[in-house]
């Protein structure tokens, strides 16, 4: 049956030319199980990474790593959605494609506003994108120099791009894994604004600076001798948060695949200062900024008004471990919910909170206040809130109706969600596993995000994270409290 539905859909796909046609046939073909209601995917194909995140007169944009022709990586493109409320997104235009000098990898986007590029004019500042050209032929050749920086830029917010004839801006001096600029507005002492851009660079980042984008000197580098190096590290950001007590840090995250802590994928973070292009960190801890298996890759918005003193995140709900094998058949990976990234201190160390950004509060429905320690689940997007008494353990089942499980508890200081039991796992060995936290501070209160694929723990409002994959055989129907959790409220988020 499975076989002559997905002919009917191959043979349908590939004579209907327009989005909106293939975006229903994939909806009524019945191979949507696992398609999110509450979370970011593609139309179809493969998506990875977001990229340039930039919020632009009153518009999020979202940009990612994106195959449109294939569920499985590919020649990369920069796909392209926007959103009023970072709850809805409507799919644009491709935004970039590959071209003669390599398929587009990561980067950012950012707003010219003093046309210090020339690539538009004062009165219409230009959005440039600065990206990573990949050039297959360069890699397969067995030279060392096929990654480098380029830029294209747009003057109708970001609808149309036109790629900079003089790339790239920034070539390669021979090193292999030299990628994803994320390029931020960085203010000096003396009040001159510089462009920097932070690379990751094999194990380490680089920072570069720019007056005009376009040229580019090297400033200094970070991490040879830092965090965790069990991979390459890729994706890197660099922006400012304000302490507790007030004063302003520098916050650098990398992601690093493999040798996350939990296999695979994974995203860490420093806290310090940044001056003259020399990052110093406050200690040489290695912390995660998502203790799950599934967020990756993950940057900040730019662009959002300063006012507005908020500092947005995205990242991408996978792990590279699997992400080319996971059971869905239309698109592969969607991203995580947009999170507000704050610092907050445990026992005089700063550490970086995840709230769900506040917007998500606009997805509830219906409010369902548990008085009992069990309910039914009204929808297959649901948020589930809890408090936890004294810093107890406690203990939370999700099941369904074929028998499946997934756990969230806490046991010996140990966060942990267990998705042993949790459905469809047997398309790679990595994905039967029960992931743990250390918490060494109290548990107060648990937020759960669950979509039809998919739960994000953040405890204490995203003092603790951990985002996961699950593939349940049918929708989740049943969730358990352990006795000691209270004020349980359950939300829908979806018809
Ligand atoms: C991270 C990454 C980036 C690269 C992109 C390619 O997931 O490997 O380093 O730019 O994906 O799609």
């Amino acid at each position: 049956m499975i076989r002559f539905q997905f002919l009917v859909f191959a043979i349908a796909i590939v004579f209907s030319s327009c989005q909106k046609e293939k975006e229903i046939i994939f909806r009524e073909s019945g191979l949507e199980k696992y398609r999110p209601l509450i979370h970011f995917t593609p139309p179809f194909g493969w998506m990875n990474d977001p990229n340039g995140l930039i919020y632009k007169d009153g518009i999020y944009h979202l940009f990612y790593q994106h195959y449109p022709d294939s569920i499985e990586w590919g020649p990369m493109h920069w796909g392209h959605a926007t959103s009023k409320n970072l709850t809805k997104w409507e799919h644009q235009p491709i935004a970039l494609y590959p071209d003669s000098l390599g398929y587009i990898f990561s980067g950012s986007v950012i707003y010219d506003q003093e046309n210090s590029s020339g690539l538009g004019t004062l009165e219409l500042p230009p959005l440039v994108a600065i990206y990573t050209y990949h050039n297959m032929e360069g890699e397969k050749s067995g030279k060392l120099d096929f990654q480098f920086q380029g830029i294209a830029y747009s003057s109708d917010n970001g609808k149309t791009w036109h790629k900079y004839k003089g790339n790239p801006v920034l070539p390669n001096q021979g090193v292999k894994d030299f990628r994803d600029p994320k390029v931020t507005q960085v203010v000096k002492e003396n009040g001159e604004k510089i462009w920097v851009m932070t690379l990751a660079v094999w194990d380490r980042v680089h920072f570069y600076s720019s007056k005009n984008l376009i040229d580019w000197d090297f400033l200094g580098q970070f991490g040879q001798n830092n965090g965790a190096h069990g991979g390459v590290w890729e994706c890197p950001d660099l922006f400012q948060l304000v302490a507790p007590d007030g004063s302003e840090k520098w916050v650098l995250i990398t992601s690093i695949n493999p040798g996350g802590p939990q296999k695979g994928s994974a995203t860490q973070y420093f806290i310090g200062d940044f001056q003259n292009g020399q990052f110093i960190p406050d200690d040489n801890m290695i912390r995660w900024l998502d203790y799950g298996p599934d967020n990756y890759a993950g940057v900040t918005f730019s662009n959002l008004p300063k006012n507005s003193n908020r500092t947005l995140f995205i990242g991408w709900m996978s792990n590279w471990l699997y992400a080319q094998v996971v059971p869905t058949k239309s698109w592969r990976s969607s991203m995580t919910l947009p999170r507000e990234l704050s610092l907050f201190e445990v026992e005089g160390t700063k550490l970086i909170q995840s709230k769900p950004a506040s917007e998500l509060k606009d997805l509830r429905k219906e409010e369902f206040k548990i008085k009992k320690n069990q309910s039914g689940l009204p929808s297959q997007a649901v948020e589930i809130l809890a408090s936890v008494q004294n810093n107890e353990d406690f203990n939370i089942v999700l099941s369904n109706e074929n028998g499946e499980q997934v756990s969230i508890f806490k046991e010996m200081g140990l966060i942990s969600i267990d998705r042993t039991q949790s459905g469809s796992h047997e398309f790679h060995p990595d994905f039967l596993a029960m992931h743990s936290a250390p918490m060494s501070w109290s548990a107060k209160n648990i937020r759960i995000y669950l979509d039809s694929n998919s739960i994000e723990l953040f405890i204490n409002d995203g003092e603790l994270v951990m985002t996961s994959l699950l593939f349940p055989s049918s929708p989740w129907k049943k969730v358990e409290f352990s006795n000691n959790l209270t004020q349980k409220i359950i939300y829908s988020l979806a018809d």
